[in-house]
């Protein structure tokens, strides 16, 4: 089976290298020259574990391509995928134009029937947009080819990204056609050979499912925050909640960690997208508009509990180490990462920030430039530091050595965005420790 895959960022990439994994012949292709001469030249321009190998193993079979040229490819494909962005318009709605870029390229090249299939995350009647603008491309070259549209947003998670994809929960096909579902249905059989969980649906049907699942992980992670925020009001502990909440069945005990906000590219921008798409079908999302607020408000809890450990003190001169920048673990991406926020908030009460990330340093270096010290390592971080903030729970964080550090610090203060730290053992090495929700 021969297909392309439009946009080879993180999901683009991630899917083609793992269709190809399974025995497809995959073109990644994407507008951005220099990453597909990086990609040419074996070099991943994403940090996500696996992927390197799995990119290079498939390369060497000659089942995995690269290339700024879709149209050199449409001819021999039977699938084009779009995994290109979605990022927020200016009013929180999903920006379609990178979407509609890909559409009208394949409306003004293609010659046989194919299924162009959605994978960006995308607003309910984006695959009507679609087949909109590939037929008035055709229309204008005056020929009438066949094809479907099919939606099948990606679940994937970054950091745990091949083995989502490899062995997922489920995948959603939205389709409007038996032909469409032949033939999504034979690439998708290799992945769930013994158990295949293929939700078959309406395209609208699986557009909705994308937002709806963020929507869902983004309101548990806000309703936690919340509980914390006032389980420390009231004196209790929010890791003795989450444990005895979560071992309901109906609640469950993953996605229910208090912290110091979600980021990434996908859950703020799909919240907001949602909220966006309800306000023009004339509905407010109320519950989605509260997780919004809660986040926002999250993101710089770590700075009001700083101020509160200087007693009114002023912030102006004291180092500050970070620990982790990006916006979760296993990740290099920062996109909306509560270290952002906090850089900022920090720098702006005239603080110097030193921090350390196992991955993320050159990233963050690529956004806010030198105004911040990159450290060798997290000791290195510490030095002469009037606190620590843990923001992203890395396990090379999970162990460290207290004594060294004690020693190192100018003032023995930690404040943990991820509660990984174990209190008992922070104040015995002579620390004042604080975190979230307790
Ligand atoms: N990152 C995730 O964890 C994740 C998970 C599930 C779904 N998604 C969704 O998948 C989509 C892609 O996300 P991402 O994180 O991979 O984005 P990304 O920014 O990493 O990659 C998008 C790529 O598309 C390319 N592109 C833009 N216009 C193009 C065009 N006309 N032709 C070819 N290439 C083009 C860009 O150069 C870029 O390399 C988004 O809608 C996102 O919401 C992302």
């Amino acid at each position: 089976m021969n297909i392309a895959i439009v946009g080879t960022g993180y999901v683009g990439l991630v899917s083609g290298t793992c269709f190809a994994d399974t025995g497809a012949n995959v073109t990644c292709v994407d507008v951005d020259a220099g990453k597909i001469e990086r990609l040419k030249n074996g070099e991943i321009p994403i940090y996500e574990p696996g992927l390197d190998e799995l990119v290079k193993k498939n390369v060497a079979a000659g089942r995995l391509k690269f290339t700024t040229d879709l149209t050199a490819v449409l001819d021999d494909v039977q699938i084009v995928f779009s995994a290109v962005g979605t990022p927020p318009d200016e009013d929180g709605s999903a920006d379609l134009k990178y979407v509609l870029q890909v559409a009208r390229t394949i409306g003004q090249n293609l010659n046989h029937y194919v299924v162009v299939v959605t994978k960006s995350t995308v607003p309910v009647g984006t695959a009507r947009k679609v087949r909109k603008a590939i037929e008035e491309e055709l229309a204008k070259r005056g020929v009438d080819v066949p094809f479907d549209v099919a939606s099948n947003p990606e679940f994937l998670k970054e950091g745990n990204a091949i083995k989502d994809f490899m062995s997922p929960d489920r995948v959603v096909v939205g389709v409007e056609s038996e032909q469409a579902k032949k033939v999504l249905t034979k690439l998708y059989k290799p992945f769930l050979i013994n158990n295949f969980r293929v939700i078959f649906m309406d395209i609208p049907s699986a557009e909705m499912t994308k937002y709806a699942a963020n929507s869902m992980l983004a309101t548990r992670i806000s309703f936690m925050n919340d509980i914390a925020n006032l389980c420390e009001r009231v004196g209790a502990d929010v890791n003795m909640v989450r444990a005895g909440i979560g071992a309901d069945t109906r609640i469950g005990r993953k996605f229910l960690y208090a912290g110091c906000g979600y980021g990434g590219s996908c859950f703020p921008k799909d919240v907001k997208a949602l909220i966006k798409t309800a306000d023009q079908n004339g509905y407010s999302m109320e519950v989605l508009k509260a997780v919004e607020r809660v986040n926002e408000r999250q993101k710089s809890i770590l700075f009001d509990k700083l101020k509160r450990a200087f007693d009114g003190e002023s912030l102006e001169g004291k180092t500050i180490a970070l620990w982790g920048l990006s916006f979760k673990p296993e990740t290099d991406d920062m996109r909306e990462s509560t270290a952002l926020v906090m850089i900022g908030l920090l720098l702006e009460a005239g603080c110097t920030v030193r921090a350390y990330d196992p991955v993320a340093m050159a990233e963050c270096k690529r956004r806010i430039g030198d105004s911040i010290s990159y450290c060798r390592d997290m000791y290195d971080a510490v030095l002469e530091a009037d606190a620590l903030l843990l923001l992203t729970e890395w396990k090379e964080f999970r162990l460290p050595t207290w004594g060294v550090i004690r020693k190192a610090m100018r003032r023995p203060l930690v404040i943990d965005g991820r509660n990984i730290f174990d209190s008992e053992e922070l104040e015995e090495n002579g620390f004042e420790y604080h975190c979230i929700g307790k």
